[in-house]
């Protein structure tokens, strides 16, 4: 599992790599931009004021947003990617911190119109992924939303076939969404499938 030293690495050179197995059409990284577009569009159509980002990296989608007006507050625990994110969007609010150890007090402090996590929750447990959202939640405004999306799938059993059929390239230290398994402690959960591996969860508060 990439620890912040390894994302700080990885961070020059991620837009591309990410870019090239969503092209390639790849696990893990096939629909990660219709995974970005989705939630950005989204985003847009409600009240487009405040937003969250949980593991915000390189800022690929909050720069988006940033652009429309979007007043962005984020979270990531990598030095690098924060310097990155930074330097595409001077004027937003960035805390670092390791978001399985909880959220910087800074962000608890504001409310959300919608808060999103793109391919950033997978480094948690369930456990984690759980009791984090629990905690995002009460962050949101009346009506804000709740955006994950990342390596992500339906069932145990399509999990399953996707790691048999991509062999020796999974992932063993990552820890995908079971949309069902998440619906027995979120019944109100959205789950929609994007690609072989991709999927967007939703929220509403
Ligand atoms: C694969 S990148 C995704 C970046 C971006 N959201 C995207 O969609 O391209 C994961 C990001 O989450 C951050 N991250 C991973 N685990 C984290 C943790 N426990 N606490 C804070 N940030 C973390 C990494 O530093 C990295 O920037």
């Amino acid at each position: 599992m990439l620890d912040e030293k390894g994302f700080d690495l990885w961070a020059d050179g991620y837009d591309e790599s990410v870019g090239l197995s969503d092209e390639d059409g790849t696990y893990p990284f096939a629909g990660y931009k219709q995974i970005l577009n989705e939630i950005y569009n989204r985003v847009l159509t409600g009240k487009c004021n405040a937003v969250l980002d949980i593991g915000f990296g390189t800022g690929t989608l909050t720069q988006r947003l940033y652009e429309q007006g979007c007043d962005i507050w984020g979270q990531d625990f990598s030095a690098k990617m924060i310097r990155l994110a930074k330097a595409k969007m001077p004027g937003a609010h960035f805390c670092q911190g390791d978001f399985s150890e909880g959220l910087a007090e800074e962000l608890c402090h504001n409310r959300y119109d919608a808060i999103v996590a793109t391919y950033s929750l997978h480094h948690l447990s369930d456990e984690q992924k759980v009791r984090l959202i629990e905690n995002l939640l009460p962050l949101l405004r009346d009506g804000g939303w709740l955006y994950i999306g990342d390596v992500a799938f339906g069932t145990r059993t399509e999990l399953d076939e996707c790691k048999a059929s991509v062999g020796d390239e999974w992932d063993d230290e990552e820890i995908y969404f079971v949309a069902e398994e998440f619906q027995k402690f979120f019944p109100e959960m959205k789950y929609e499938k994007l690609s072989f591996c991709a999927g967007l969860l939703s929220f509403r508060k």
